[in-house]
């Protein structure tokens, strides 16, 4: 295979003339086509990978583009319409696939046809339901549950809701079973788990796949929406109880109006790209430290936005996907496989006791000697070299997945822990020396329409807050 031509000097030049803030995108729509179908946290917004792949393809057109940390699949989409033949797409978690799946799949049937037909059976179902989900309430005040009950309440509705409703149910001899979701009670009042089985069995009879998993994708948008989650937040916390006890979620039309609302958004992706002939995506959830499912040496271009190193803290990706990985019975996972998730993501590995430090950057060695200054501070330590061991095993994972004269760009974070700054973008291209990855640039760009916290506590001092997380950059290496 020929090698890859060296761009180092076009590519600066082209990216250094861009105007100040260019990739800031502070007032574009970020939200185009299948982009926003289904919520992620940190997802990166697209004007970002589509400005990096239009300037790539006017100097060195490229075929294989990999994201080993896909999340809701932006890169990839992008990587589509930007002419890719193939285009790979990896993340740990399986939520991000099934969103990825469904953003890059073009539906060709008829989706007008669809979902009227689905929404008719619907409203059939809702009135062949009508008694059951009428005198769901009156039933649970009169065995005194307390929809507002703790987990820990074992006989009540936060613990054992499933069992709850199930005897309920058998009392109409209805067909309808609730499936067994941990604490199912905690998050979600009980009108709504029954309608929310009555939509999810819809779905299961749906024969074509590509359009069960388009509509499941709003189903699992939809468990997010109703349940009792408090307004905005990746992290899941519950509303106050005084307000779990008056909640009542219109289920159906939240539903139809996520699958009516993503279906528009589909029709414009299928005409954006009609009469196109599109790469193929090849999607995997595996750690990004092995990738065993991308072929050696076969990438020419790799755009990817790696976590921020808080996951455990700030941004858990498990966590926000744990309610519609049960709900929608995404790959059968056991509810220890999906509390797993967040474990095993970059930086979950604990290193309480102590750590040997033997990454080659010397960034790194210095803001860990400089938190090690306190002795308390050993966990939090353990924590920072957790993620960057990681980081650096991706880095060398990623590399050798590339052709030589690859560019890899990485969107990237600093972030302070103690009051000492992680320059992550130095850390990155200090680590890639090893690999032979020659850092090309680093651009920046202030962050306006990423979800994120902006303010966070790292002094873990109540009330003192430091400014955090506005800035990202964006650094570029080439594969020597
Ligand atoms: C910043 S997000 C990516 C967001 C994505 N660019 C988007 O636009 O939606 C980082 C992703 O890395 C994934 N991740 C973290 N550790 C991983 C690992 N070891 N292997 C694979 N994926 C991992 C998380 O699940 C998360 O989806």
């Amino acid at each position: 295979m020929k090698d890859l031509e060296i761009i180092d000097e076009e590519l600066v030049k082209a990216f250094s003339n861009l105007p100040e803030g260019f990739w800031d995108f502070k007032n574009d729509d970020t939200k185009e086509l299948t982009h926003s179908i289904h919520n992620y946290p940190a997802v990166m917004v697209y004007p970002i990978s589509r400005n990096i792949l239009s300037i790539m393809n006017q100097y060195r057109p490229a075929t294989l583009l990999l994201d080993p940390f896909m999340g809701s699949g932006t890169v990839l989409l992008e990587g589509l319409l930007a002419g890719f033949t193939e285009v790979y797409g990896n993340d740990l978690n399986p939520l991000a696939q099934k969103i990825s799946k469904a953003k890059t799949t073009v539906i060709e049937s008829d989706l007008d046809h669809a979902f009227h037909d689905f929404s008719e059976k619907l409203q059939q179902k809702y009135e062949s339901y009508t008694n059951i989900l009428e005198d769901i309430d009156l039933y649970i005040s009169e065995h005194h549950y307390d929809i507002t009950a703790k987990i820990n309440d074992k006989d009540n509705w936060g613990a054992n809701a499933c069992k709850i409703l199930n005897d309920y149910l058998s009392k109409y001899d209805s067909d309808l079973v609730i499936p067994d979701i941990e604490n199912m009670g905690y998050w979600f009042v009980p009108r709504c788990v029954i309608e929310l089985q009555i939509i999810r069995t819809l779905i299961f009879e749906i024969s074509d796949i590509d359009l069960r998993d388009y509509f499941m994708i709003a189903f699992s948008e939809t468990t997010r929406l109703v349940s009792n989650r408090r307004n905005g937040e990746f992290k899941m916390y519950r509303m106050e109880p005084e307000k779990v006890a008056v909640y009542k979620p219109d289920v159906r039309m939240t539903y139809l109006d996520t699958l009516s609302s993503n279906i528009s958004k589909m029709k414009e992706l299928r005409k954006r790209v009609a009469h196109r002939a599109l790469g193929s995506v090849h999607l995997s959830h595996e750690d990004s430290r092995i990738l065993q499912s991308v072929p050696d040496r076969s990438i020419d271009l790799v755009i990817t936005s790696p976590p921020y190193g808080d996951s455990r803290t700030t941004v858990a990706y498990g966590q926000f996907s744990r309610v519609s990985l049960q709900w929608c019975d995404y790959d059968k996972l056991s509810y220890k496989e999906i509390i797993d998730i967040d474990k095993n993501l970059m930086g979950g590995t604990s290193f309480k006791k102590g750590f040997k430090n033997n990454l080659p950057s010397i960034s790194l060695q210095k803001a860990l000697s400089e938190i090690l200054k306190n002795p308390d501070n050993l966990e939090r330590a353990g924590d920072v070299f957790s993620f960057y061991k990681d980081l650096n095993d991706v880095l060398g994972a990623v590399t050798k997945k590339c052709r030589t004269n690859a560019y890899q760009f990485w969107v990237v974070g600093n972030r302070t822990v103690k009051e000492v700054s992680l320059h992550t973008d130095q850390i990155l291209v200090e680590l890639g020396e090893q690999f032979g990855l020659k850092h090309i640039m680093t651009m920046d760009r202030t962050i306006s329409n990423k979800v994120m916290p902006s303010l966070n506590s790292p002094t873990n001092v109540s009330g003192k807050k430091v400014k955090t997380m506005c800035e990202e950059l964006i650094v570029v290496l080439r594969k020597e």
